[in-house]
């Protein structure tokens, strides 16, 4: 699969603003600044598609692309961003809450981690929150740019240990990626084209 069609579609402030729809939407979630708007960049080439910055807290809306009219691709806020104020935290939160809690067509979650920082309570608790409701999804380790690649599976063995210290009995499949060094398309793609064609 390669991604030749990539288009912003719409951007939403809230689930109820979003339509009922048949095409798949699959999202991506993180702590801010993960990579999560870079990520959709590169894997869809397309570097002017997601608005990215090095400020955490960027993306401050559920903004969503269509890709090869297809498919969706969901960039949302980032969750647990200290540096706004709890209002706006709060917003972004409930966005993120309800859009994958009640979103009818959202068929899979890409949650992102930043492979070069460990990761950090908030996103223990994200997963088992994802856990505890159903929400399917994948892990997508970002920026494996900044780990030598000798640390990366020391790094990843860590993370399982976390995991089943937190009750997982498996660790959720994952996937690596460098929107940086350009690491990971291929089988990122790959992933995408075999998930959508059990979609029904
Ligand atoms: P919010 O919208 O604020 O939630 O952040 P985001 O998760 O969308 O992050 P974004 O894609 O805007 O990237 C944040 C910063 O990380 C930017 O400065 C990117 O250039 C940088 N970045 C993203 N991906 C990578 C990567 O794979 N490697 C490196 N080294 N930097 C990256
Ligand atoms: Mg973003």
């Amino acid at each position: 699969m390669k991604i030749s069609y990539s288009k912003f579609d719409r951007s939403f402030s809230k689930l109820g603003q979003m339509p009922d729809e048949r095409i798949p939407e699959l999202a991506f979630i993180g702590r801010s600044n993960v990579g999560k708007s870079s990520l959709i960049n590169f894997i869809c080439n397309n570097k002017k598609l997601a608005q990215t910055s090095s400020k955490p807290g960027k993306t401050k809306l559920i903004n969503r692309y269509l890709i090869e009219n297809q498919f969706y691709l969901v960039d949302l806020p980032g969750y647990g961003y200290a540096k706004v104020s709890m209002r706006s935290r709060l917003k972004f939160d409930e966005m993120i809450t309800e859009y994958l809690l009640d979103r009818k067509s959202l068929f899979l979650t890409f949650l992102l981690l930043d492979l070069s920082i460990d990761p950090q309570p908030i996103d223990f608790e994200f997963i088992r929150w994802c856990g505890e409701n159903g929400i399917p999804f994948v892990i997508v380790f970002t920026k494996i740019d900044k780990v030598k690649s000798k640390d990366i599976e020391k790094k990843m063995a860590d993370f399982e240990l976390s995991l089943s210290q937190d009750n997982w009995d498996e660790i959720p499949e994952y996937l690596l990626s460098s929107s940086t060094s350009k690491e990971g398309k291929e089988s990122f793609l790959a992933y995408l084209s075999e998930i959508l064609s059990t979609y029904r």
